[in-house]
């Protein structure tokens, strides 16, 4: 059984387009539920079949081993009123999920709610559009003054940033990324809301990991009480194995 402490913050990483043993794809598809199976049968894609197949076995595997069950297949999944991804036992487990291009990200802890997202850094995207139209006016002042060649980079900090506060569950996916504003300073990063959201910001924590020059990771967390947190990064493949690693970290709220 893994354990993992309150103030872990456990993230599993995995390329899925590297695995490619049929046996283990097998032992994936076995995992399954039976609208899982619909699901994935439905992808025309390979590349999405396969993304969908790995997802599914990563979070049964990886959560059944928090949660000490031997049947991977036997988690059922629900979701909250905003949406949320959650189990449908009782248990104060908390994780979220993200996917892109060739990387899947599974963030667990304990307690606390988590949201994580990864995006491709060099997925095309309108930048001057989107960040006028969607950021907070000073996020969106801040970025079009950087030397055009870090536009890219940014908008990609702030996108990861509020889809991360969003999907912990802060105030709903349907809130205007214009109401929060993410402010950076060298290593260190501060959200704060606007007067018509409200919201307390100290009890909000992120990080930006160093995972992969392509990719850019953030990690939000809601915790009022703001632990000693420790970053527990693990790269590898579901049932097959995982291995610890060390990624830096690009900025963090944590002083
Ligand atoms: C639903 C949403 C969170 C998915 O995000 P995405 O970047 O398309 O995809 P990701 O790979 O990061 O995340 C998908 C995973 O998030 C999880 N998820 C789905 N709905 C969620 C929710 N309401 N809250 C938290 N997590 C959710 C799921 O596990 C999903 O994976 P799965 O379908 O394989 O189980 C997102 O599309 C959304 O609606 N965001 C609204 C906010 C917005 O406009 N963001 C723009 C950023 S600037």
């Amino acid at each position: 059984m893994l354990k993992a402490a309150r103030n872990d913050i456990d993230l599993w990483l995995v390329n899925y387009q590297q695995i490619q043993d049929p046996a283990l794809l097998e032992q994936y598809a076995q995992f399954l539920s039976p609208e899982e199976v619909k699901r994935h049968e439905r992808f025309a894609f390979t590349r999405d079949k396969q993304q969908f197949l790995v997802t599914r076995a990563l979070i049964r595997w990886v959560l059944s081993q928090y949660l000490g069950l031997d049947d991977p297949g036997s988690l059922e999944f629900g979701a909250s009123r905003n949406g949320k991804p959650e189990l449908l036992i009782e248990t104060t487990l908390q994780f979220n999920l993200t996917h892109t291009r060739g990387l899947i990200a599974l963030a667990v802890m304990q307690v606390e709610p988590v949201g994580i997202d990864v995006e491709y850094l060099s997925r095309q995207a309108d930048i001057v559009n989107l960040a006028e139209r969607y950021f907070a006016r000073k996020e969106a002042e801040e970025l079009l003054a950087l030397p055009v060649e870090q536009w890219n980079e940014r908008f990609y900090d702030l996108w990861t940033l509020k889809e991360a506060y969003l999907k912990a569950g802060g105030t709903g996916l349907r809130t205007p990324l214009s109401e929060f504003c993410f402010s950076f300073s060298g290593e260190t990063l501060d959200i704060s809301f606007s007067d018509l959201l409200g919201g307390d910001s100290t009890a909000w924590k992120f990080w930006q990991l160093d995972i992969d020059k392509a990719f850019r990771l953030s990690l939000a967390v809601n915790d009022r009480k703001g632990h000693d947190y420790r970053l527990r990064v693990k790269k590898g493949v579901p049932v097959a194995g995982f291995s610890d690693i060390s990624p830096a970290i690009i900025r963090t709220s944590i002083r």
